[in-house]
Parts: C-alpha cells; structure tokens; sequence
C-alpha cells in the first residue's frame, strides 16, 4: 500500500512514499531558505509561488526513486493545516487533484500531529502512552498521549512558540534566517558564566509557556554590552540554556503530574542538540525523538501519517480544504 505525502504547509517543499510493508521507499525535499533569507523571515506569498514551482517535479521524482509507477499509489495524503493558507492550498489542491485522477483516496493530515508520529519510523520508537513535547516555529505543546488521535493538551505557549523565539532572538543578535539552527551552533561558542537568562514560568505552578519575555531580556542584554562576536555568542548561550533548563523543568512536572513513563520531543526545536542532550541525561524516563531530519518539516511525516489514517479509512472527501489553523485535539474531518 505505498501512499504519497506531500508537505507544503510553510516553506518546505517535502515528498515522500511510504508503504506499509516496505517502509519508506522515497522521499525529497525542497527548502526555500534562498528565497525567504533576505528578506529575515518567511514571506507567505512568494512560499505559495515556490511550492507551485517544486511541488509536481518533486512528486515525479519521488516516484521514480521509488521504482513505481502513479498507478500503483493506492492513496494521497497532504498536510491540510495548521499552516501558511497559501502554501497549505498549493499542496492541497495537488495533492486532492492527483488523488481524483489516479482514483485512490485523499487523506488531509494535520501537521503537528504528523511530526508526533514520524518518531514510530524509528526502530527505537515509544509505545503507547506517552508524554509528547512538541516544538516547532509556530507550537509548543506538552500532550498527554493515549494513542493515534487521543491527545490531551497539558500545556502550551502564551505568546511566542519556542522556535519562534529562537528566530526572533536569532535576528537580533544579526544571524540569518532561519534562526534557530544558527543561534544554536553560535551558543556552543558562548561562555557559560557570563550572563544568565530567567527561566519564565517555572516559579508558579502549571504546565504553560511563556517565551517572549526572554527574547526581551536578550534585546535588553544585547544594548547594554557591546557588540562584538563574543558577547553575541555569550548571549546565545544563555538564552539557549534559559529555554532548555525551562522545558526541562515542565517536562519533569508534567511526567510527576500524569505518571507517564516516556516522553517523545519532535518538531523543529528537537533538533536542537542541547535539548536532545539535557532531556536524556537528566530525565529518569524513556526519552524518545526522531532523527534530526525528521524533526524540521519532511515529506517521511505526511507520508507516514497518512498511510496510517488511510489503513483506517479515513479519507477526505471530493473537496479542496485546508484549516490554517487547527488544534491537535478536533481532528474531526
Ligand atoms: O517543525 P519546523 O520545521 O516547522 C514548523 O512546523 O514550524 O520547525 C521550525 C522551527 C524554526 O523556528 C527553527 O528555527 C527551529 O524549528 N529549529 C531549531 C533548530 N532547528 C530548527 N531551533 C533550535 N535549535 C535547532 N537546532
Ligand atoms: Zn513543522
């Protein structure tokens, strides 16, 4: 049953074919980065223009590495939301058009709960229930999981998402987008002493986030110091450190607090080496995350969850539809 996902929903073009017996058999991806970097961030229309020009070739291509043919696809899926509109409508219309025209069904799948799942294409892959920390550019959630589609959201952001304040706090320090790799590989050159950062939210109880007061403290350090690399880095180090200690933390509580003996991190921000590091090391349960590759946006997520949401018949029906923004607890069709 090999099944197509394509992932358009920001600006990643990503295709993959996954096939329930032979595993993932395919996949590509297109980042535009070129396009978005000067201008600091992503521009939602010129990312609708690029998916249009990538989306077709990369599916060709994604076949024939796969040595199939369109025919023997039994199903589409795309990311329908959360996401930019635009870039969501592109995959979404190709993705329900192919579909119609080769005869097989169409799955909308939704895109945080793709980056949950794609840790089961791991062979070292949790088993149901688990605690879920999900990090990404626009979400951070901390979900009770009872199985595919049985989340229970604990906790999330109040204002910024964690990679977002990884961006933000990347631009100002004057590195390029996106920021969140690059903050990262410039805080491993920060002296850990220099500055600390407060760890937002730790001190009252409960399992929310806050994120853009740090992002604040770190313009507030950066004016009051000079500019030179060194500092920049020092700052980066600490910020990074502030965010990492302070997931830690709700991590730590959310796991006394439900009794759950695995935790699962994906999305964007799991790539981060740091946080990888601190949450095995100093947490006594079954830490849990996908390669790095399949925690920024892949087309192996789309692919993955749709086979799975197709082996249990859900399909979509004849229509073109995306949800910009959707929670991860109403996945009703
Ligand atoms: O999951 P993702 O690729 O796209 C969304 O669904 O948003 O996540 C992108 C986010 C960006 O904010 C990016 O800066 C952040 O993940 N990110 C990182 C790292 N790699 C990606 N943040 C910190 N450290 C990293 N190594
Ligand atoms: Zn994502």
């Amino acid at each position: 049953m090999p099944v197509l996902g394509i992932e358009t929903s920001c600006d990643e073009s990503a295709i993959a074919i996954y096939d329930g017996d032979r595993g993932l058999l395919a996949h590509e991806i297109y980042s535009q980065i070129e396009v978005h970097r000067q201008y600091g961030g992503v521009v939602p229309e010129l990312a609708s223009r690029d998916h249009i020009r990538k989306t077709l070739p990369l599916i060709d291509q994604c076949i024939k590495d796969a040595g199939l043919t369109a025919a023997e696809l039994t199903g589409v899926a795309y990311t329908k939301g959360p996401g930019l509109v635009g870039a969501l409508m592109v995959g979404a219309s190709i993705g329900r058009s192919l579909a119609y025209g080769w005869g097989v069904p169409a799955v909308g799948i939704h895109h945080m709960e793709a980056h949950l799942m794609v840790v089961m294409l791991e062979e070292n892959h949790p088993e149901f229930p688990f605690l879920a920390l999900l990090v990404s550019g626009g979400h951070t959630l901390l979900v009770d999981v009872q199985g595919l589609g049985q989340y229970d959201i604990l906790g999330e952001s109040l204002d910024d998402a964690v990679g977002e304040a990884f961006d933000k706090t990347a631009k100002l320090l004057g590195l390029p987008y996106p920021g969140g790799p690059e903050l990262s590989a410039l805080a491993e050159k920060g002296d850990p002493g220099r500055f600390t950062f407060p760890r937002p939210m730790v001190n009252r109880p409960g399992l929310e986030f806050s994120f853009s007061g740090l992002k604040t403290f770190a313009v507030n350090t950066f004016h009051k110091n000079d500019d030179s690399e060194q500092t920049k880095a020092d700052i980066a180090h600490a910020f990074e450190e502030a965010v990492v200690d302070t997931m830690l933390i709700k991590c730590k509580r959310a796991l006394k607090q439900t009794r759950l003996t695995r935790l699962v991190m994906v999305g964007g921000v799991s790539a981060n080496k740091r946080l990888r590091k601190q949450l095995k090391d100093s947490l006594d349960v079954e830490v849990y995350y996908p390669r790095r590759e399949y925690c920024t946006d892949n087309g192996a997520m789309a692919a993955y969850l749709g086979w799975l949401r197709l082996s249990t018949d859900q399909t979509e029906p004849l229509a073109i539809r995306v949800k910009p923004r959707w929670p991860i607890t109403d996945l009703s069709i």
